[in-house]
């Protein structure tokens, strides 16, 4: 969702807010704006739109200096305009504000705050922020001379009365050489430089410039200066954060030659895969190492169920798991959207371990459940890809799927990777069980080092592919079949072709055809199976026919050098054959390129899909 940057340093702050907010553009947005201190105060510049209209905007109008803030907003409260772009300032002018989340109570605020005298200009819940500062920084005026104390201590009382979420970034012209950063529920980093330091929603928008980050907790208030950095918490004492050395090469947030970030990341899957991998499956006895799950030890031979919590893609990828789960440790496993689960009551028993699944480790619902299901007593593993996110740090225990930073809002290898981990994760907890045999479990791990160059094979499907979607693309609906490990395929297809190109498209498990969806089947309605040589070849084989019967085209995934499907469907993506388990992380290949060539055939903004962000940070 939004994103923040914050700049204090001797470098030209306008360019190296710009160059941030282009690595954040991936968490979507629909206006943007910078605010610099100039000699006469805070200059102001926003647009709606991309940010190159902010850039036309300011090729135009300049503005130059050392400090500044900037923003990519993500419309909740108002619409898309100049007026609620970001930065928000408060009546006198001197306060700046940026901010990501919701301010719950803002109405009431604004009420009070009007009845003052303050005059509001836009319809956002974040303007409340800079005027509540604002009168909190008159009314200590009075009694402390001190401008920066009385600056963080207004701030940290403005906090106080705010009820919500919220990352923010606040200046004030008076002291012109700090730039704050406060969090609550929204992600928060600072980079620490030397000589400068920064202020951003998400480590890529400032790799370029240092790699030394630190993570700020829930009611951490950032105090950054050209020359160093302190941490308050909620009550204004100074406090110790661990700064992290981020590995992530800043060329991986590049799209090294691709078109899109999207594809660039289909193609990082085989590698995706062998980091996933990398000390977790050892290649001697084909175990899965997990010491993440260590704090698990005691208790793993007596779970008595395990509970997903995810949304979206992380959804699909939690589905996955369960089967695995279940089919090699016996576990009863269940798997509900977070935002269900925060909302139902949910019945955690002692022998409960939950899961929360997601890439960016922020996402508001999974966080939420998280802590209920904490609060219930269970036991939580998170499974996130962003290093030091809130996930990571709110679980009693978590596993990295180490794919890098993914910038395409359609999550591709982020999904591998937690395939990947769903598989170590079922092979670690099948050792504890015993509920299949040992050797069963080691032909597993040996096929899983072969994975790599299995998908490397895959992704030679891609011309086919294209020619697929060009015969396809102007198709308004479709339908996605699967069974099995292949029916949360069918659901990852679905979505990533609506996500990216807004064709309407349905997953589902084959076998719940017959029981609605194949009233819907006619000539204009392809339909896209999942027919790998499996335990349920048959039975697809069969919608297959039935599916062809009613006149739609059937493009299937099939194994190579299988004769039949080539029979009876119009075009057939061929892909190596692979031990049914494994199928997901081959089969999902042809189908994000699907979704992708069929989106770039439309020429839709295959990154930046409309009214979707990357992070979603705010229910
Ligand atoms: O960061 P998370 O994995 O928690 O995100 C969950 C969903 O928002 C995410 O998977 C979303 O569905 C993606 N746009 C899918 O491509």
């Amino acid at each position: 969702m939004c994103g923040i940057l914050g700049y204090v340093g001797h470098l030209n702050a306008t360019q190296v807010l710009i160059d941030g907010l282009k690595k954040l553009e991936y968490r979507g947005y629909d206006s943007a704006g910078v605010a610099v201190l100039t000699p006469s105060g805070f200059e102001v510049r926003r647009s709606v739109g991309k940010l190159a209209e902010l850039e036309n905007l300011l090729h135009k109008q300049p503005v130059n200096g050392h400090l500044g803030l900037g923003h990519t907003r993500w419309a909740t409260h108002g619409a898309p305009s100049e007026v609620n772009a970001h930065p928000h300032t408060d009546h006198t002018g001197k306060i700046i504000v940026v901010h990501n989340g919701i301010i719950e109570n803002y109405i009431s605020l604004k009420e009070k705050l009007a009845a003052e005298g303050c005059h509001f200009k836009s319809e956002t819940d974040t303007e409340v922020v800079g005027h509540l500062i604002s009168h909190h920084r008159q009314k200590l005026t009075k009694r402390n001379s001190d401008e920066k104390e009385i600056f963080v201590q207004a701030v940290l009382a403005a906090l106080k009365e705010i009820k919500g979420t919220f990352a923010l970034g606040i200046v004030c012209s008076d002291i012109p050489d700090v730039v704050l950063g406060a969090r609550r529920d929204c992600p928060l980093i600072v980079g620490m430089g030397d000589g400068q330091n920064f202020l951003a929603s998400d480590v890529p928008a400032i790799l370029s410039y240092t790699r030394e980050v630190v993570f700020l907790e829930d009611g951490d208030l950032a105090v950054l200066s050209q020359n160093g950095v302190e941490f308050l918490n909620v009550s204004g004492k100074v406090v110790q954060r661990k700064v992290h050395k981020i590995s992530w090469d800043p060329v991986q947030a590049e799209k090294a030659g691709y078109k899109h970030f999207m594809i660039k990341e289909i193609h990082e899957q085989p590698r995706i895969v062998e980091n996933t991998l990398l000390g977790r499956l050892d290649t001697r006895t084909f175990h899965a190492v997990l010491h993440e799950l260590d704090f698990l030890k005691k208790e793993a031979d007596s779970l008595s169920r395990v509970r997903f919590i995810a949304c979206g893609t992380s959804w699909h990828a939690s589905l996955v798991g369960s089967y695995l789960i279940e089919k090699y440790s016996g576990i009863p496993c269940q798997v509900d959207i977070a935002s269900e689960f925060r909302y139902r009551d949910p019945i955690i028993d002692p022998g409960t371990l939950v899961i929360a699944v997601s890439q960016s480790g922020e996402t508001a619902d999974t966080l939420a459940a998280l802590r209920l299901a904490k609060k219930k007593g269970a036991r939580v593993l998170g499974i996130a890809n962003v290093v030091g996110s809130s996930i990571t740090r709110d679980a009693n225990g978590f596993f990295l799927t180490h794919c890098g930073p993914e910038i395409g809002v359609a999550s591709t290898k982020a999904f591998m990777g937690q395939l990947v981990a769903m598989h170590l994760l079922a092979l670690h907890l099948a050792r504890f069980r015993k509920f299949v045999s040992n050797t069963h479990l080691v032909s597993m791990g040996k096929h899983m080092t072969h994975l790599s160059q299995w998908m490397t094979e895959t992704l030679e499907c891609e011309e086919k592919v294209m020619q697929v979607a060009k015969k396809y693309f102007r198709r308004k609906n479709f339908l996605y079949l699967g069974r099995n490990v292949n029916y949360p395929v069918a659901l990852e297809g679905a979505l990533k072709l609506k996500e990216i190109s807004y064709i309407h498209a349905e997953g589902y498990p084959a076998g719940e055809m017959k029981h609605g969806p194949i009233a819907l089947i006619d000539e204009n309605m392809p339909i896209v199976a999942l027919v790998t040589k499996s335990s349920v070849y048959d039975k697809m084989v069969s919608n297959v026919e039935e599916a062809r019967s009613r006149g739609a085209d059937v493009i299937a995934i099939a194994t190579k050098g299988d004769p039949l499907v080539s029979q009876k469907a119009a075009d057939v993506i061929f892909v190596p054959e692979v031990p049914e388990d494994l199928s997901p992380l081959i089969n999902v290949i042809p189908l994000q390129l699907l979704a992708y060539h069929i989106a770039v055939f439309l020429g839709c903004d295959v990154d930046q899909p409309r009214n979707l962000a990357k992070s979603v940070t705010v229910e």
